[in-house]
C-alpha cells in the first residue's frame, strides 16, 4: 500500500518504520522536506521517502494525521483531493477551535473524506515500534463511521503486531477512543508506571 504519513515525528516516525518493514511505501507529509532529507527513517528505509503535505496527501491511498491536535485544522486544508482515500487520526488534545467536536470531524468537513478512524492514539509511540510484552501482544482501539476504512486499520494494526484492534463503534465513539489515550497516559506518569507498559483485553 502507498501510505502518507503527515507528522513525522514520535508517532508517525513509530507507523512508518513499522509499515515500511511490512513492505508499505510511505510518503512522509513535512513542512520542510529538503531538511528532512537526513532523517534517519529516510536513510535506513529507501521506500520512506519525504515531501510537502500536498505532495504526500496525493501519493497516498490512506493518510495518517499524526501532528500535534492544533494543527489538524491546518493539516486538513493542506490535504487536496482525498477522493477514494481513507484518513486515520492518531491525535489527542484540544484542535484549538470550537468549530468542531474533534478531529475527526474537523478531517471530515474541510476534507469531505467519509472514511476517517481514529486509531493509534491510545498509547505510547514506543508501543507502535513494539507491543509485545513477554512474548503478548497488547491491543488496540479504534473508532469511526467507515466500516470499509476499519477493516484496513484492523489489518494494518495487526501488521505493527497488535493482537487485535478493538473497534468502539461509530463516530459518536471518537471521544471514547481518545479517553482511552489518556487513561494510558495517567497511568504513565501520575500513575507512576512510566511508559514502557501497555493495555491488554483478556477473555474467560
Ligand atoms: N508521543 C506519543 O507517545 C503519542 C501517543 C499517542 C498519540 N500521540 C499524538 O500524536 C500526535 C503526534 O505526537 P508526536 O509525539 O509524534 O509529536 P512530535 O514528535 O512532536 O511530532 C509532531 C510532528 O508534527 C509535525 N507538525 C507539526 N505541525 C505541523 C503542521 N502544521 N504541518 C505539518 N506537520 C506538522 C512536526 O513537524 P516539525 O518537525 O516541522 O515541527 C512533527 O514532525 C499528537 O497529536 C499526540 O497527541 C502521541
Amino acid at each position: 500500500m502507498n501510505i502518507t504519513i503527515v507528522g513525522a515525528g514520535n508517532i508517525g516516525g513509530a507507523l512508518a518504520q513499522g509499515w515500511a518493514k511490512k513492505g508499505h511505501r510511505i510518503f512522509f507529509g513535512v513542512r520542510n522536506p529538503a531538511m528532512f532529507k537526513a532523517n534517519r527513517l529516510l536513510t535506513e528505509y529507501p521506500t520512506i521517502t519525504a515531501h510537502s503535505v500536498s505532495e504526500a496527501a496525493q501519493a497516498g491511498d490512506l493518510i495518517v494525521v499524526s501532528v500535534p491536535a492544533k494543527a489538524v485544522v491546518e493539516v486538513a486544508t493542506q490535504l487536496g483531493p482525498v477522493t477514494g482515500k481513507y484518513i486515520i487520526d492518531a491525535t489527542n488534545g484540544s484542535i484549538g477551535t470550537p468549530d468542531y467536536p474533534n478531529a475527526v470531524q474537523a478531517l471530515k468537513v474541510l476534507t469531505g473524506c467519509t472514511d476517517v478512524v481514529k486509531c493509534f492514539n491510545t498509547t505510547g509511540f514506543e508501543n507502535l515500534i513494539d507491543p509485545v510484552y513477554q512474548g503478548e501482544s497488547t491491543a488496540m482501539f479504534m473508532a469511526g463511521s467507515s466500516k470499509e476504512a476499519k477493516e484496513t486499520v484492523l489489518l494494518l494494526a495487526r501488521e505493527l503486531g497488535f493482537a487485535d484492534c478493538y473497534d468502539l463503534g461509530d463516530d459518536t465513539k471518537i471521544d471514547l477512543v481518545e479517553q482511552l489515550a489518556f487513561v494510558w497516559i495517567t497511568l504513565a506518569f501520575s500513575g507512576g508506571l512510566g511508559r514502557h507498559f501497555a493495555l491488554k483485553v483478556v477473555t474467560r
